[in-house]
């Protein structure tokens, strides 16, 4: 198959060009297929940065002299311009760290005063391990229960189960949009019925979704949606929470200090509305306007149209792979650019070791998500995952690595 052609996105090859990162320090060129551990950036995103960080920079929210006053407004049009790319609106979007941060914010701000010890909430086999871990931590602190939807057979998180395990208890259901490891789609609006039915709030992480599928948080009827600017071609150290205004405005405070406060005295400290009062100290400005150049990046090429490119290099890495002996290829056949396979004999880690010879580079490991893991029966599995300047060349160097792997033992 002729990705290049059958790409709504052709020439992806031109793409490439625009991200300085896909080459080798000699020059040739680097196959990148770890964009679901982080993604490439475009020039566009680098160069914005290295704006903001050189001769527009100054703090944000507390200069009185023009630059900072500058920086403010390019912060608050970022914020603007993140929570549009996913259908949201500036009062509903905090920045976080990332992904993980806005998980941990959800758990130790909305979870401390809304689940106690005769609650439930809900997460997946197939979660990230932060996805994970804060509920087992604030689980340690409110004595909540946690309970664990298991998978199809084809990879997906399964909802009849969910449905069946869902009851007034649980006010919580958190769920990935899309597996890091597996790539399948949850299906997103019917988890929010679902959780919607008993009463329960829907988290949903996005951070492999934001990246590869066009996300309407309204439309997706999700309470909470956490992604990371890494993966979505931005800077690293900027993610977001985006939350319902409603419950966004009634959260506690998670973390003190500058910036999220109204009045501080030391008989009584009143703190900002909502998002200022969830983002205490300097922020990630630098980060946050590249993060939002990256959004600029993205939604000139389209996400129907990234989504489908990358559709076809999983198809087209799924059918060699199939062809092979001794593979073990895992999640379903629409998978959303991920692809997570294993060789029998064949260590994934000796696997991409070699694989880094040939100028391939796949991630081989648990991908922090242990538990499903265990539910494949493996340790690890190697993943090759795609990005927007991911193309044919790519997969064919993938294959043919994989070929010589295998000659090589035997
Ligand atoms: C599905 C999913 N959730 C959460 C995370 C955590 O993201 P970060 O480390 O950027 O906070 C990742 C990162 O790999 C992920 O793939």
């Amino acid at each position: 198959m002729n990705v290049q052609a059958a790409s709504p996105l052709a020439p992806a090859r031109d793409r490439k060009a625009d991200f300085p990162g896909l080459v080798t320090a000699t020059g040739k060129p680097w196959h990148y297929l770890d964009s679901a551990a982080t993604a490439q950036k475009p020039q566009a995103v680098i160069d914005t940065v290295t704006r903001a960080i050189g001769v527009d920079y100054a703090t944000v929210h507390r200069g009185v002299y023009s630059r900072s006053a500058e920086m403010t407004l390019g912060y608050e049009a970022a914020r603007r311009r993140v929570a549009a790319f996913i259908g949201g609106s500036e009062e509903e979007l905090v920045f976080t760290r990332g992904a993980t941060e806005a998980i941990n914010l959800v758990a130790y701000s909305w979870g401390a005063v809304n689940l106690g010890k005769d609650d439930r909430i809900l997460l997946s086999e197939l979660e990230h391990h932060s996805n994970i871990v804060p509920w087992q931590i604030m689980q340690q602190r409110c004595g909540f229960a946690i309970d664990v939807c298991p998978l199809t057979d084809h990879g997906r998180i399964d909802l009849d189960a969910a449905e069946r395990m869902l009851t007034p208890a649980h006010k919580l259901v958190s769920l990935a949009h899309v597996s890091n490891v597996l790539g399948s789609v949850l299906d997103a609006p019917r988890a929010a019925e679902m959780a919607h039915a008993v009463g329960a709030k829907l988290l949903l992480d996005g951070c492999q979704a934001v990246p590869r599928l066009p996300v309407d948080v309204r439309a997706l009827g999700c309470d909470f949606y956490a992604f990371s600017g890494h993966k979505l071609y931005g800077p690293t150290g900027i993610g977001a929470l985006w939350a319902r205004a409603d419950i966004l405005g009634d959260m506690p405070p998670w973390q003190g200090g500058g910036a999220m406060i109204d009045k501080v005295s030391f008989a009584n400290t009143s703190f900002a509305p909502a998002p200022q009062r969830f983002e205490a100290g300097t922020p990630a400005i630098v980060e946050a306007i590249g993060l939002a150049a990256a959004c600029d990046y993205v939604d000139r090429i389209g996400l129907e149209a990234i989504h489908a490119h990358e559709a076809e290099l999983v198809a087209q890495t799924r059918e060699a792979l199939r062809g092979m002996n001794d593979v073990a290829l895992f999640g379903p056949e629409d998978s959303a650019g991920i692809v997570s396979f294993a060789f029998e004999g064949i260590h994934p880690h000796d696997l991409g070791t070699i694989l880094d010879e040939e100028n391939v580079a796949i991630r081989a490991g648990h991908h922090c998500a242990q538990p499903l893991m265990e539910h494949l029966g493996v340790t690890a599995t190697a993943r090759a995952s795609f990005g927007l300047y991911s193309d044919e060349d790519d997969v064919a160097a993938l294959i043919r690595g994989i070929e010589r792997t295998k000659r090589i033992f035997g």
